[in-house]
């Protein structure tokens, strides 16, 4: 006999349990729901994401052989506006990951008031074992295979983790191919002379500072010798590195995906950086001591600047953390269990909505400059990065005080009441 309710072994992507970062979103999207008045009725939408394109990515490699990779575009919400999220090229790429990422896009776009949805887009591969020429045939195919929803006025994908302006330079290429026509707008975080912005490569490293100097003033927390700790030195957490140290901060430990240095007087930061382009990593640093990879979140700080993956704060670490204000400059490195236990201790935790959306925001202003053909300078850029990052942190906190929550559950109160007003505007098609 067939049975009535047959049983699946795939959970449904609206189960909060045991999806992943997917999962740790829609718990988010579940705590702010008592705080959106009427708009509450809207609220599913936020829970499905819009448009979801899973592609092959079959390359020849040099030595001959063929392999496929998975890759995927993720179109969570397009009611402000087209899409906008990066690409990431890691070999832990999952759906559930990508999902996760557009909307936290979704949320960081409409948080900051720039007129985008929320999208992304990911190959689960280890870029670090391909050549030049193979990573290049990966990017033109995985564009050409998610050539079909995006568009400069569609979904505008951008650098995040192993992805570059080389490698957007390549996918603005083949879409204009394709498209018979150059179309810089399609791509941010191209390089300058392709129509990429001054000011980009360091946005997010600078907004992550920005927003971090936000808190410390609301918490009179000085910012001349404050002690920095940050995990992830690439694009984010260099930046960030060197705007503290630039600053009068001390930056005493740094950890990577090759492991974690320490000095107490404050790591060299121009030399860390140089020895990473090097060695690939922060490890052997000989201007510090090697430090065990849990230790690192134990060290007492002023701030601790979580700038790699998701979900490395957990209720297995948190316990341990002593840093006064946690700037989160990676997306979701930091579990609701664990929020929980922040906040308890009275760590003040900036969410990466809003800490991490400096590169977004520069991403806003390349889209605007192709546009008009016409580019800004960088000084220009880093003024209109900085209002928009001290606007989005003074609206934020003051909902956080208002309503006496979080700054991310504030941070998602201002998100997605903007992103379901749009809604409600547009009203339902047909
Ligand atoms: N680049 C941007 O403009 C941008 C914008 C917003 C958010 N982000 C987020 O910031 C984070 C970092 O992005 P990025 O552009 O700096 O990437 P990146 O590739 O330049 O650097 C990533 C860094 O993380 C480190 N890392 C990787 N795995 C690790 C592990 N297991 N433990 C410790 N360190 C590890 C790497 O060694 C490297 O230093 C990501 O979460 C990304 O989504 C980036």
């Amino acid at each position: 006999m067939i049975a009535q309710h047959p049983t699946h072994n795939l959970p449904s992507y609206l189960d909060t349990n045991h999806l992943g970062p997917w999962g740790i979103y829609l718990q988010q999207i579940d705590r702010v729901a008592p705080y959106l008045g009427d708009l509450a009725r809207w609220l599913e939408t936020l829970k499905r994401p819009k448009r979801i394109l899973v592609v092959d990515v079959p390359i020849e490699l040099d030595n001959g052989k063929i392999a496929h990779f998975e890759g995927y575009r993720v179109q969570h919400n397009t009611s402000r506006g087209p899409g906008k999220g990066g690409v990431r090229y890691h070999q832990d790429v999952t759906l559930s990951e990508v999902m996760a990422l557009s909307a936290w896009m979704s949320v960081k776009n409409a948080a900051i008031n720039l007129p985008y949805g929320g999208a992304k887009g990911g190959i689960r591969v280890d870029p670090r074992q391909l050549s030049m020429g193979e990573l290049e045939r990966l990017t033109r195919r995985y564009t050409s295979e998610i050539g079909i929803i995006i568009g400069p006025n569609k979904d505008i994908p951008a650098p995040d983790v192993n992805t570059n302006a080389q490698v957007m330079a390549w996918m603005m290429d083949t879409y204009s191919m394709n498209e018979g026509a150059t179309a810089t707008g399609v791509v941010t975080g191209k390089p300058i002379t392709l129509g990429g912005s001054l000011g980009r490569n360091e946005a997010t490293g600078r907004g992550v500072f920005v927003v971090a100097c936000e808190a410390a003033r609301d918490l009179g927390v000085p910012l001349e010798g404050a002690r920095v700790l940050v995990q992830g030195f690439g694009n984010v957490g260099g930046i960030a590195a060197k705007l503290f140290q630039e600053a009068g901060a001390k930056v005493i430990a740094v950890q990577d995906h090759t492991g974690s240095v320490r000095n107490d007087k404050g790591l060299d930061v121009p030399a860390l950086r140089q020895h990473v382009q090097t060695h690939g990593g922060v490890a052997g640093f000989p201007g510090g001591e090697d430090l065990a990879n849990d230790d690192f979140w134990t060290l007492e700080a002023e701030f601790l600047v979580p700038a790699a993956l998701e979900g490395q704060l957990t209720e297995e670490n948190a316990p341990c953390v002593r840093a006064r204000i946690v700037v989160e400059g990676a997306n979701g490195p930091t579990t609701p269990q664990a929020d929980d236990i922040l906040r308890d201790k009275g760590i003040q935790v900036v969410p990466d909505v809003l800490a991490n959306a400096g590169g977004v925001a520069v991403s806003y202003f390349e889209w605007v400059q192709d546009f008009s053909s016409f580019f800004w300078t960088e000084d220009e850029i880093n003024q209109r990065l900085e209002r928009i990052m001290r606007a989005a942190y003074s609206s934020i906190s003051g909902v956080a005080q208002e309503h006496g929550v979080s700054l991310r559950t504030a941070a998602f109160i201002v998100a997605c009441s903007r992103i379901l007003e749009a809604r409600q505007l547009r009203g339902l098609y047909p």
